[in-house]
């Protein structure tokens, strides 16, 4: 399904990026892989094995960005046929602690980050009459959970504007896709922010205890497969919450205050 398939993967230095560029190049991909930190990107561009694989470092939260590397991506590959908008930055922090300049910083990346890199991609996709564009969302994309509420509210708005984009480029033969994982065994929390916006710095149990990356990526790849929308990456626990979400919602309210009584994140 991927062979020979240009794949644009951000996030790519680490956790469910890399174990995606990991899978892709299995499956024959052509690769861009992309984050701040260039010696990741060139350490998981040799691990992958890839045949063809461009390392493009940048950051996403410079606004300026964007069409300079969807260009330097065209002038290489000529075409994008799937990109995955993986990068991301996780939460530690109660609401009345954060400050409104670290729920900026969130917002940067996990949504206007992505919907910049999106709209840049996009015309060249309208163009070929396909591709396939990919979120990394969360379960914190459907369910409040304490502590995050930026970056709940970051993949809330991610999820509103993929499925309204969905149904815009349905008639340019693009497909979008919404991955929601629950908790993954990556460098999240260490990576999270606190109310100041300093680093988190530790791995929390939800972490800890969390499904293994490469697991997690061969069940995004069979998503892909089987051509679904919404892909769940989850164990049982997080799984089962969306469902109590959907038809008990007061129990499950209930439940993640409970939750939250237990977390301290100060
Ligand atoms: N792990 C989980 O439990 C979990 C659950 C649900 C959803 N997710 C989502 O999965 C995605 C990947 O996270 P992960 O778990 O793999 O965590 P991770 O290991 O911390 O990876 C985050 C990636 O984002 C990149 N990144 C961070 N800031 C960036 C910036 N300003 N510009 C460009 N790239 C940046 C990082 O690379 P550099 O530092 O090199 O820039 C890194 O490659 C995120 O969107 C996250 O919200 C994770």
């Amino acid at each position: 399904m991927f062979q020979g398939k240009v794949v644009w993967i951000t996030g790519a230095s680490s956790g469910i990026g890399e174990a995606m560029a990991m899978e892709m190049a299995q499956g024959g991909a052509k690769l861009i892989l992309s984050a701040r930190r260039q010696d990741e990107l060139k350490r998981v561009a040799a691990q992958s094995g890839a045949k063809e694989v461009v390392v493009l470092p940048f950051d996403m939260t410079d606004p300026n960005i964007f069409p300079v590397m969807v260009k330097q991506v065209m002038d290489h590959y000529g075409r994008i046929d799937m990109l995955i908008n993986n990068a991301g930055i996780s939460q530690r922090s109660n609401c009345v602690d954060t400050d409104m300049e670290t729920y900026r910083k969130i917002f940067e990346l996990d949504v206007f980050g992505q919907i910049a890199l999106t709209k840049a991609v996009l015309p060249h996709m309208i163009t070929q009459n396909s591709g396939h564009i990919v979120i990394i969302s969360s379960i914190a994309g459907k369910i409040g959970v304490a502590s995050r509420t930026a970056y709940c509210a970051a993949k809330h708005a991610m999820m509103g504007f993929f499925d309204a984009l969905r149904a815009e480029v349905h008639q340019h033969n693009i497909m979008v896709t919404c991955i929601t994982p629950g908790f993954i065994k990556t460098a999240i929390s260490e990576n999270a922010l606190k109310g100041d916006g300093s680093p988190y710095a530790k791995i929390d149990d939800d972490i800890k205890f969390g499904m293994d990356v490469t697991k997690a990526a061969k069940i995004i790849m069979r998503g892909f497969k089987r051509g679904n929308k919404e892909i769940v990456v989850s164990q049982i626990p997080e799984r089962a919450a969306l469902w109590v979400k959907r038809l008990y919602p007061n129990l499950l309210f209930w439940i993640m205050s409970k939750r939250a009584g237990k977390e301290n994140f100060k």
